[in-house]
C-alpha cells in the first residue's frame, strides 16, 4: 500500500497524476475483481483529495481522470451494456457537520430564502451493487450493472433469479419504458451461511456482505448466482417513458415504483428541514446493527423535482443529494497473538486476538480467522499488521495483511496436534480444511456445544435450557451426554445459579415435552457430522425410526435423496460408535421416543399443473407425465398464468422465456425428479 505523507512537498500536476492513478487501481480492486486493497475510509480520503485538487486547479482537468467517471471498466467477458441515462455516484458528508453544509450548498444554489424549510426524503444507504433494471411494457428485459456509469455490463440473467425483482410488473398499465436503479444486497444472514459453506468446502471467504453479493451478481453461470439468495431495493429511474406526467417528488416516486411491484426500502421517510434530517441520521446510526442487512450510510435526497432540475448535476454526483455516511467498519491494528477455540464438532478455530480497535462505535478485539488453508492463503502471521471489518453483528474477520509493516519480528501460525482444552490429539482428515480434536464427547467444549444445539429450538426445542444453564450443567458434571438430561431431579436443578422452583418445574416440564418431537428434529438434534435439519428429513421419512436408520450400510443410504457418499459415511460413522448407540438406549429407555411424520405418497404435485419444455434426459416425456399424474398433478403442453410449474430440459427456447417473464417457477428435470421424490436413478423412493 502507498503510504501518503502531508510533509512531501510534490507539485501539484505529479500529486494528481498519481492520485488518478491510485484510485483507478483501487477502483479495478474494488468494483472489476471484487477484492479491496484498501479499507473504503482510506479509499475515501484519496478520491476526496483528487476531488479537491481538480476543483483547485481547473487548468490540470483531464477527461480520463477517475473522478469523472464512477466505478470501473466492466469485465470484457459480459456483454457491455450503454447507459441511456448516465448511472451517477454520490457526494460523500462525513458528519452532520457537513449534512449541514449540504443544506447550505442547496439553499444557496436555490437562492432560498432563510424562512423556506426544505423538505427531504431519507433513505437507508444500502451497501451493495448499483443496478439497473428495464422495463418494457411492463417486462423485465434487461439488467445491467453501473459499470463506469456510461457503460455496465449485461448481468440480466443474473438478475433473474433474484426473487425480489418482478420479471414483470404488477398492474394493467405499466409505462412503455421504465429504467430503474436500485441496489444488489446479501442479506448478512445468507452472507453468514455462504461464508460458512465455503469455509466447509475449503474455498476462500468473503470479506463482507458487498464483495459477496458482487461476487455472485458477477458469475458468468447465473446457477451460482440463483443459490445466492440476493435481495434488491429499488431508489431512482433512469428514462421513464408513460402517457402521463411521471412523479414530481422522490416520495411519490418511491410509491410509484412500489405500485408496480418493485421492492422500495421500508426505511425510506420525508423530513421537513436539515434537523429532521440529521436526527434521522443519528437514529438510523443507532438502528444500523440490528437491520438484516448491511447499509453504509444515509442517503438524502432533495424532494421536490423542480429543485433538482434546478440544481442539476455535477460530472459525477447530483447536487441535489448527499451520502451521510457511517462511521468505517474497517481498520488497521496489529495481532498480538492466536487462540484455538473449540466447536461442538470438534474443529479447531484460530482466532486473532487483536490490539483493540474501534469500529463504528465498537470496540473489536479479536477476529475469526476461520481455518489454517485461510491463514495460508492470507499470509497471516503473528505480530502483522492487518485490516480488519466488522459487519454488523458478524463476527469480526481479517480482511488482508499489511506486509509493507513487517519488522522480521513476525511468527508463523502453526496447525495445532493437540486440542488447547482437553488434550486428545487434533488432526485434519483428508481433503478437510478443519483440524479437528478427537476426543468426542469427553472434550468439554464439545459437550456443551452439542447440548446446545440438542437444546436449541429447531432441535428438540427445550425451552429455558440454553447456554448457560447448559455450561453449569457441565461444570457441576450433572450432564454428560444428551441422555442425562432427561435423568435432571427437581434437586439437581436447584443447585444451579438463580434457580427457584418455579423455574426448575418449568424446564423439567419442557424437558419432557421434548420427549415426542417428531423424527426428523431427534435426528438433526443428534449432531451427526454433515446431517442439517433438511437431510435429518429426508432420513426420517425414508427410515422411519433411528434403530433402522442405525442399521443401514452406507451403499443404502446413499440411495436417499441429496445423500453422498460423504454423508452416508459420516452417518455410518455416528452409529458405528459404542458410545453413541449407548446415548440412543438410554434416550430410548427415558421415553425418548420421537414421532415419525410420513408424506402421503400421491399427492406432490396435488393440482398444480406442469409445463415440459425442452429435452429429457432422464427419462421419456410419457413417463415424467405419469410421475406428474401420480402425485396428483396435469400435464398440460402451453405456459400460460395458470402454469404452476415449468420443468426446462436442455435447449428449453419460448415456453422457458414466457414462464420466466410471467413468473412461473422453473426447475430443471433433476429438481423435477427431486420433488417427485425419485433417487437420481429415475427410480421411486419408498415413501
Ligand atoms: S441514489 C443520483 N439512493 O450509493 C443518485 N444511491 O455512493 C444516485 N446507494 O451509486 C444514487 N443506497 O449504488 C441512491 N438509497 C440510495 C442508495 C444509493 C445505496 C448506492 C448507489 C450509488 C452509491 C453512491
Amino acid at each position: 500500500m502507498e503510504q501518503l505523507s502531508f510533509f512531501n512537498v510534490t507539485p501539484v500536476r505529479e500529486r494528481l497524476d498519481e492520485l488518478r492513478r491510485l484510485v483507478e487501481e483501487h477502483n479495478q480492486a474494488y468494483y472489476e475483481q471484487d477484492a479491496p486493497t484498501v479499507s473504503d475510509a482510506e479509499y475515501d480520503a484519496l478520491f476526496r483529495e483528487l476531488c479537491v485538487l481538480e476543483e483547485q486547479h481547473p487548468e490540470l482537468a483531464s477527461p480520463l481522470s477517475p473522478a469523472v467517471r464512477v466505478g470501473g471498466r466492466p469485465l470484457e467477458r459480459f456483454t457491455q451494456v450503454q447507459h441511456r441515462l448516465p448511472m451517477l455516484s454520490l457526494e460523500n458528508a462525513m458528519n452532520l457537520e457537513e449534512i449541514q453544509l449540504f443544506e447550505q450548498r442547496v439553499r444557496s444554489g436555490l437562492l432560498l430564502d432563510d424562512a423556506v424549510v426544505l423538505q427531504y426524503q431519507c433513505e437507508p444507504k444500502m451497501d451493495g451493487l448499483a443496478i439497473e433494471l428495464v422495463y418494457e411494457n411492463g417486462l423485465l428485459v434487461q439488467a445491467s450493472t453501473r459499470g463506469d456509469g456510461i457503460t455496465g455490463e449485461d448481468v440480466t440473467a443474473n438478475v433473474r433469479t433474484i426473487k425480489s425483482v418482478p420479471l414483470r410488473l404488477l398492474g394493467d398499465n405499466p409505462p412503455e419504458l421504465l429504467e430503474v436503479r436500485g441496489e444488489v444486497y446479501l442479506p448478512r444472514a445468507a452472507f453468514v451461511h455462504l461464508n460458512r459453506e465455503r469455509e466447509e468446502a475449503g474455498e476462500p471467504v468473503f470479506a463482507n456482505p458487498r464483495n459477496a453479493a458482487a461476487g455472485s451478481l458477477r458469475q458468468l453461470d447465473p446457477r451460482i448466482a440463483a443459490r445466492r439468495p440476493l435481495a434488491c431495493v429499488c431508489y431512482g429511474v433512469g428514462v421513464l417513458v408513460m402517457q402521463d406526467e411521471g412523479p414530481q417528488t422522490q416520495s411519490a416516486l418511491m410509491q410509484f415504483l412500489a405500485q408496480y411491484g418493485l421492492p422500495v426500502s421500508s426505511l425510506a421517510v420525508t423530513l421537513e428541514g436539515i434537523t429532521a434530517v440529521q436526527d434521522r441520521f443519528r437514529w438510523l446510526l443507532e438502528e444500523r446493527d440490528q437491520l438484516p442487512y448491511e447499509i453504509d450510510g444515509m442517503v438524502i435526497k432533495l424532494n421536490q423535482r423542480i429543485h433538482q432540475e434546478e440544481l442539476g448535476v455535477k460530472s459525477r454526483a447530483p447536487r441535489w443529494a448527499v451520502a451521510g455516511k457511517f462511521p468505517p467498519r474497517q481498520g488497521t491494528t496489529i495481532i498480538e497473538g492466536i487462540e484455538l477455540s473449540v466447536g461442538r464438532t470438534g474443529v479447531i478455530t484460530p482466532v486473532a486476538l487483536l490490539r483493540p480497535v474501534e469500529l463504528s462505535g465498537v470496540t473489536v478485539a479479536r477476529a475469526t480467522l476461520h481455518n489454517w488453508d485461510e491463514i495460508r492463503r492470507k499470509d497471516i502471521h503473528i505480530g502483522d499488521h492487518v485490516v480488519v471489518e466488522r459487519a454488523g453483528d458478524v463476527i469480526p474477520a481479517v480482511v488482508r495483511v499489511l506486509p509493507e509493516r513487517r519488522d522480521g519480528s513476525q511468527q508463523t501460525i502453526v496447525e495445532p496436534q493437540y486440542c488447547p482444552v482437553c488434550g486428545s490429539s487434533a488432526l485434519r482428515e483428508e481433503q478437510e480444511v478443519a483440524v479437528r480434536c478427537q476426543g468426542g464427547l469427553g472434550c468439554p467444549p464439545q459437550l456443551a456445544e452439542s447440548l446446545i444445539h440438542f437444546a436449541s429450538r429447531d432441535a428438540m426445542d427445550i425451552s429455558g435450557l440454553g447456554e448457560r444453564l447448559i455450561a453449569q450443567l457441565c461444570q457441576q458434571q450433572l450432564v454428560h451426554d444428551a441422555a442425562d438430561i432427561y435423568h435432571l431431579s427437581l434437586v439437581d436443578l436447584m443447585q444451579l445459579e438463580r434457580m427457584g422452583p418455579t423455574l426448575a418445574g418449568n424446564l423439567l416440564q419442557a424437558i419432557e415435552d421434548s420427549k415426542k418431537r417428531p423424527l426428523s428434529r431427534f435426528l438433526f438434534a443428534l449432531g451427526i457430522r454433515h446431517v442439517g435439519a433438511r437431510t435429518a428429513a429426508l432420513l426420517a421419512e425414508r427410515y422411519g425410526s433411528w434403530q433402522d436408520l442405525a442399521q443401514s450400510p452406507p451403499e443404502l443410504l446413499v440411495q436417499v435423496r441429496d445423500i453422498g457418499p460423504t454423508v452416508a459415511a459420516s452417518i455410518h460413522q455416528f452409529f458405528a460408535s459404542e458410545r453413541n448407540l449407548m446415548v440412543l438406549q438410554r434416550l430410548d429407555a427415558a421415553g425418548v421416543i420421537p414421532e415419525v411424520v410420513r408424506i402421503v405418497k400421491g399427492s406432490r404435485f396435488a393440482g398444480v399443473s406442469v409445463v415440459f419444455t425442452g429435452g429429457l434426459e432422464r427419462m421419456s416425456r410419457d413417463a415424467a407425465r405419469q410421475l406428474v399424474e401420480s402425485e396428483g398433478g396435469t400435464v398440460t403442453g402451453s405456459v400460460s398464468k395458470k402454469t404452476g410449474l415449468v420443468v426446462a430440459g436442455s435447449d428449453a427456447g419460448g415456453k422457458l422465456a414466457k414462464a420466466l417473464a410471467l413468473g412461473v417457477p422453473v426447475i430443471s428435470e433433476e429438481m423435477f425428479l427431486e420433488q417427485a421424490g425419485r433417487v437420481p436413478d429415475g427410480t421411486p423412493d419408498q415413501t
